[in-house]
């Protein structure tokens, strides 16, 4: 009898374990990342939160290495981001391959600045790019100076970008910051004559956490703009079908980032997780914080890969936004 009872007490205990297991397991999947692989971009956006000097890159191997765990965790979309994705097009293009062509995943796409995007690069990926994202804040040139961004062709090359996007089958996506020196801007003929399938306005954000120059710190506060100002810029633009208005509020802490080493960010300022090449993925994601909830709410339904012939929800019926 008391053998009995042993059994079912262990059977019972097992059970426990399991579940808890599962549940660790489940609750936390990083379904959506942005690997920003690279710190390098020469250039010093007011608002950037990224203009450290390291220069490394994860070897190719080892990248691809933490991309297959990340996959394996449940990752269906990935967004590569910088820095300057550009900057390193052999090390891009292998990983924007390896994750359509090897991962099978859902969703590839870039953010970049645009300068260094070339037709030949898109010729020979375009096929495994989803979207490719272009931040341009604004629309007059002496702006993006003062802003920090561009030497006065960034809007020439939108268009030229957007062209290409049209040739080789790319979802073209406009990012804008919108801050204190481009705020009252109208920007919707532009818009228009670019018909970007999605332009997001960010309210420029303070991002704790990432706080590796206080003169960043110092001259992201000078183009913080109040919520109602924000929202009169949305007023302004939000009858074109593409905004997507993303305010401080909502955007905060709901990114999920992995920095140049494969190290989640924490979204409350604490440190970095280890890399997931060491600690691996589930240790990773349990010590950094990040609003897994609030990226659900963000989340909307979004067409995320470009294959949906019609269907614009994806293969697995919605997707979540990044
Ligand atoms: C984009 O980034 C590259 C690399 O840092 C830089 O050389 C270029 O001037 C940038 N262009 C714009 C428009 O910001
Ligand atoms: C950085 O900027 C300088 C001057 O604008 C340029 O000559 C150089 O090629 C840029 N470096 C990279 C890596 O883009
Ligand atoms: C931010 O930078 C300041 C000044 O360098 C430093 O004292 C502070 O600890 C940093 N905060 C975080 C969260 O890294
Ligand atoms: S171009 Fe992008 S990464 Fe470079 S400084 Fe500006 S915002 Fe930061």
């Amino acid at each position: 009898m008391w053998l009995f009872n042993i059994s079912i007490l262990l059977l019972a205990l097992w059970a426990g374990l399991k579940l808890r297991h599962r549940k660790t397991t489940t609750t936390k999947k990083p379904i959506s990342v942005n690997y920003h692989f690279t710190r390098q971009c020469n250039k010093t956006c007011v608002f950037c939160f990224h203009t450290a000097t390291t220069s490394h890159v994860e070897k190719i191997p080892a990248a691809k290495k933490g991309l297959s765990l990340l996959a394996k965790a449940g990752m269906k979309k990935i967004n590569f981001a910088g820095g300057e994705p550009f900057i390193a097009p052999f090390f891009l293009g292998t990983m924007i391959n390896f994750c359509k062509e090897e991962l099978k995943l859902e969703s590839v796409s870039i953010v970049t600045n645009g300068s260094l995007v070339t037709e030949k690069f898109l010729a020979k990926h375009g096929h495994n790019i989803d979207i490719l994202a272009v931040s341009c804040d604004s629309f007059n040139e002496e702006t993006n100076i003062a802003i920090g961004r561009g030497k006065g062709e960034q809007v020439k090359k939108l268009y030229e970008i957007r062209d290409l996007c049209r040739k080789y089958g790319i979802k073209f996506k406009i990012n804008t910051v919108v801050c204190r020196y481009n705020h009252l801007e109208d920007m919707n003929a532009y818009i228009e004559r670019l018909a970007p399938f999605r332009w997001k306005c960010f309210q420029v954000l303070i991002v704790e956490g990432e706080n590796d120059s206080a003169q960043t710190l110092r001259d992201a506060r000078k183009v913080l703009i109040t919520d109602a100002e924000y929202e009169s810029f949305c007023e302004r633009h939000k009858h074109h079908r593409s905004f997507v208005p993303e305010s401080n509020r909502l955007m905060a802490k709901s990114y999920l980032i992995l920095d140049e080493y494969m190290r989640f960010l924490d979204r409350t300022g604490r440190a970095p997780s280890g890399s997931i090449l060491e600690v691996g993925v589930q240790n990773a994601l349990d010590s950094v914080f990040w609003d897994e909830e609030s990226f659900v709410d963000r989340g909307g339904v979004y067409d995320w890969s470009k294959d949906t012939s019609g269907c614009e929800s994806g293969p697995s019926g919605k997707g979540l936004e990044w």
